[in-house]
């Protein structure tokens, strides 16, 4: 079983990106807590980050057929991106949707999510375990190769 992680614009930043809200948990971080756990689940991982609309939509494409799932902070994108839903809805791959903060107690643009509708949950405020309840999730969706 093989799950991606993607990450977008400027959670290269985490760990002096705004810690009040983010933590100091740097990106390098999650993807290790990320591995180790998966490690133990016997589950391989990719784990990739961008800044860029285009490349996020273009590595969902890419994972059509070869991914069990995807967990993804789309990060600003989340609230933007008419493009990554519809790549989601495309490509038919399961989309776990995390976030580190808990987008629905910050400021209103956040409250909405552009991908909600088209992803197969949400998980949002638990920091870095965001991620590995993503990774949970994505492993007991049993549907796909
Ligand atoms: C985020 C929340 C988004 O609103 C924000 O733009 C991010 C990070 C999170 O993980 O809490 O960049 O996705």
């Amino acid at each position: 079983m093989k799950i991606l992680f993607l990450n977008g614009p400027n959670l290269n930043l985490l760990g002096t990106r705004q810690p009040e809200i983010y933590g100091r948990t740097t990106l390098a971080d999650i993807e290790r807590k990320v591995r180790d756990r998966a490690e133990a689940l016997g589950v391989e991982i990719e784990f990739r980050q961008t800044q860029h609309e285009g490349e996020l939509v273009g590595w969902i494409h890419q994972s059509k057929g070869l991914v069990h799932a995807i967990v993804l902070n789309a990060a600003a994108l989340t609230h933007t991106s008419v493009a990554v839903r519809d790549a989601i809805t495309a490509v038919q791959v399961p989309v776990i949707e995390v976030h580190l903060s808990n987008i629905h107690a910050r400021e209103e643009f956040r409250h909405h999510s552009m991908i909600a509708a088209v992803c197969r949950g949400q998980i949002a405020g638990f920091g870095l375990e965001s991620y590995l309840l993503g990774l949970q999730a994505a492993v007991s969706i049993n549907d796909h190769p």
